[in-house]
């Protein structure tokens, strides 16, 4: 993939939030896929749709995108009711869905100049997006001879080809390998550079924090945070890890430096959690020197696991943390 996307830039758009959900819910029978979700997605805004599998975030998508009615709730994108249908939308709107449908018996590029010609956008934009997305070498290759990541490509491919000012990606990096991962990151920058506003699920969290400038993380079909991940990360209170050779230093002696949380030997590395990485790193320095010593601050992903792992406001358990034990 090439970061040159030659798409017109987008003027700032009319309105404050270029998507509005208030108090949308949707269940399937008896299930809650989304219990009252209510959030703003601001005109030119990265924003990230967390949470673990089954927490309505393709629901919720599918319900911005017109793809799906809420059963009650209020949902306005850039001004408009996506449902019923909105077919003034779907030119300003760009969608990647889950599971992308093709038109298999067409070779990529025939692909898209398809789907181009739906949005009345010409041939030449077809190949832009093709090269955008890196499936130049694939352009004479059937749709269904492509490979799940050449696939995924081709999906994001269709949803750029039209230059929408909203583009929807529900997990667009699942199949990809991690080059690919890399340069789909420099063009959603490069798309968000140009105005754009990008609603973005997956399930990495180095992406999410690479590139949102927000995110909601899910569960249960409700928010349980929203916020940028720097916000996120600074007011979990998630401790730093510090990392040094094990057998330099025993856990139970570790425990005792004040301002160390936790203790433990997890693969052949000492690991002391601390909020006070300072005053520990100073202990240690004197104690056994800092030769080999690495720290890792808290991350989006130690807050994601915070959240996800705790039990849930209903008492049932979920999973904790696989690495992470008591010393
Ligand atoms: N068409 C459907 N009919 C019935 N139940 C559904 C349907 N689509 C989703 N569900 C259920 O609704 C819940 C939310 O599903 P959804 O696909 O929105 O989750 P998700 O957060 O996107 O998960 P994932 O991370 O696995 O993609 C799940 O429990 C799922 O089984
Ligand atoms: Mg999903």
């Amino acid at each position: 993939m090439t970061a040159a996307v030659h798409h017109q830039p987008v003027p700032p758009a009319e309105g404050d939030a270029a998507i509005h959900v208030r108090e949308v819910r949707k269940s399937y029978g008896a299930h809650r896929a989304v219990d009252g979700v209510s959030l703003d997605v601001r005109h030119g805004e990265f924003f990230g749709l967390l949470g673990p599998n089954g927490a309505g975030k393709t629901t919720l998508v599918e319900i911005m995108e017109g793809l799906r009615e809420a059963d009650s709730g209020e949902v306005t994108v850039l001004g408009q009711s996506p449902w019923p249908r909105n077919t003034a939308l779907l030119p300003r709107m760009g969608v990647q869905t889950q599971s992308s449908a093709f038109f298999v018996r067409q070779t990529a590029r025939e692909h898209l100049v398809t789907v181009a010609a739906l949005y009345r956008a010409g041939a030449a934009a077809a190949d832009r997006s093709l090269e955008t997305v890196g499936l130049g070498p694939q352009r004479d290759t059937l749709v269904e001879n492509l490979s799940g990541g050449q696939r995924q490509r081709l999906a994001i491919a269709s949803a750029l080809v039209h230059g929408p000012e909203l583009i929807f990606l529900d997990e667009p990096t699942a199949a990809l390998d991690p080059q690919a991962r890399r340069d789909l990151w420099e063009v959603l920058r490069t798309l968000k550079g140009e105005g754009r506003t990008i609603v973005y699920t997956t399930h990495h969290l180095d992406e999410a924090e690479a590139l949102c400038d927000r995110v909601a993380i899910l569960m249960a079909g409700r928010v349980r945070a929203l916020d940028s991940p720097h916000e996120l990360v600074s007011a979990t209170g998630a401790p730093s890890r510090l990392m040094l050779p094990a057998g330099r230093l025993s856990p139970q002696k570790a425990a005792e430096i004040p301002g160390v949380d936790r203790a433990s030997v997890q693969g052949g590395s000492l690991v002391l959690e601390t909020a006070a990485t300072g005053k520990v790193l100073q202990a240690l320095d004197a104690l056994t020197g800092l030769d080999g010593v690495m720290t890792r601050t808290a991350t989006l992903e130690d807050v994601y696991l915070e959240l996800t792992g705790a039990p849930a406001p209903d008492g049932t358990s979920a999973h904790h943390h696989p690495t992470e034990q008591k010393a």
